[in-house]
């Protein structure tokens, strides 16, 4: 299988302050370049006997093809990346605003690293990560480093081929010069693409039917809202006096002794139960629960969910 080279995805004439001929240049020697290697390095790998090629030259080719791929790949999204007025979108300041804290936190990181970089090498990425539903800034050095399912959004390139024909030695000026060249309208269409990949599908327990779980966040919010929701720690006795610790302003409940206590619940209020990793003892309580007419769900993550995201613990015994 062949690779075939993109037409450049901006228009190099309507950029300010990045000339012609650096992005000719690099879109020629250096996103060709890294394409031509690519078709080379396949060709090669497609004519391997694997049953008689050494490791050493296995490994070789293997990490050379994910270099040359990703250097592909990125500069296809570096040159996507320019071409617009740099003014941002409403959208766009929104969703960086989420996840950052504000539009100018995501510029003040993303342009901190990419002044970092100078006289060094490497990218800058802004990556959609479907597992959090969120966005990250991120380095990818030597062209491999990737974030797992990450989706890529935005790239800068800080390797020198980018910017010393315009700029010199001066990685701050044409790293503030990608960000007036920066295509908003055009990034946010690609957040809107990346953030349709699916988070990774939860364990299935089919045993447990349509037992609804729940996010330990969502159960915090509830509780932080002022919400009426009985939460119960329900981990096995001998877990709970092994760990010893049990999360502020939860009660632990033996749930070999469901049929005693849950009586003192109230069938008013909704019910949520915990046990350690959010398996059976949770599933099987909840269970029991919403036989008995309780409106239960059980927390997915169990107490070390809770943990995780740094809920507040105090000894129990
Ligand atoms: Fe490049």
């Amino acid at each position: 299988m062949r690779y075939r080279l993109k037409q450049i995805q901006c228009r190099p004439w309507t950029l300010s302050g990045l000339s012609v001929p650096l992005i000719e240049s690099h879109y020629e020697n250096n996103y060709g370049g890294a394409l031509r290697r690519l078709n080379a390095i396949t060709e090669q790998l497609e004519s391997l006997d694997f049953a008689k090629t050494p490791a050493h030259v296995l490994n070789g080719l293997k990490r050379e093809e994910l270099v040359a791929l990703n250097s592909t790949l990125l500069h296809e999204l570096y040159f996507a990346s320019l071409g617009g007025n740099g003014q941002p979108t409403t959208g766009m300041s929104e969703i960086l605003a989420r996840d950052f804290g504000s539009l100018e936190r995501w510029r003040a990181e993303f342009r901190a690293m990419g002044y970092a970089l100078g006289g060094g090498s490497g990218w800058v990425l802004l990556t959609y990560v479907p597992r959090d539903r969120r966005l990250i800034n991120q380095y990818g050095s030597e062209h491999s480093q990737s974030i797992a399912s990450g989706v890529p959004i935005l790239a800068l390139d800080m390797y020198e081929h980018a910017y010393h024909m315009d700029f010199g030695a001066n990685a701050r000026a044409y790293v503030d010069t990608f960000f007036r060249n920066l295509d908003w309208p055009a990034l946010e269409n690609r957040c809107e693409d990346a953030q349709t990949v699916p988070p990774p599908r939860l364990l299935e327990q089919p045993e447990f039917g349509d037992l609804q779980g729940i996010g330990v966040e969502e159960v915090k919010a509830m509780m932080a809202a002022g919400q009426r929701v009985q939460v119960i720690d329900v981990r096995p006795r001998h877990n709970v006096s092994r760990q010893q610790d049990i999360v502020e302003g939860v009660e632990w409940r033996d749930p070999e002794r469901v049929q005693e206590w849950m009586g003192e619940l109230s069938k008013s209020e909704p019910v949520v139960v915990y046990c350690a990793y959010g398996f059976q003892v949770g599933c099987k309580t909840a269970i029991k629960l919403r036989e008995a007419g309780f409106d239960t769900k059980y927390v997915n993550s169990g107490h070390s969910g809770w943990k995780a995201i740094g809920s507040p613990v105090k000894m129990h015994l």
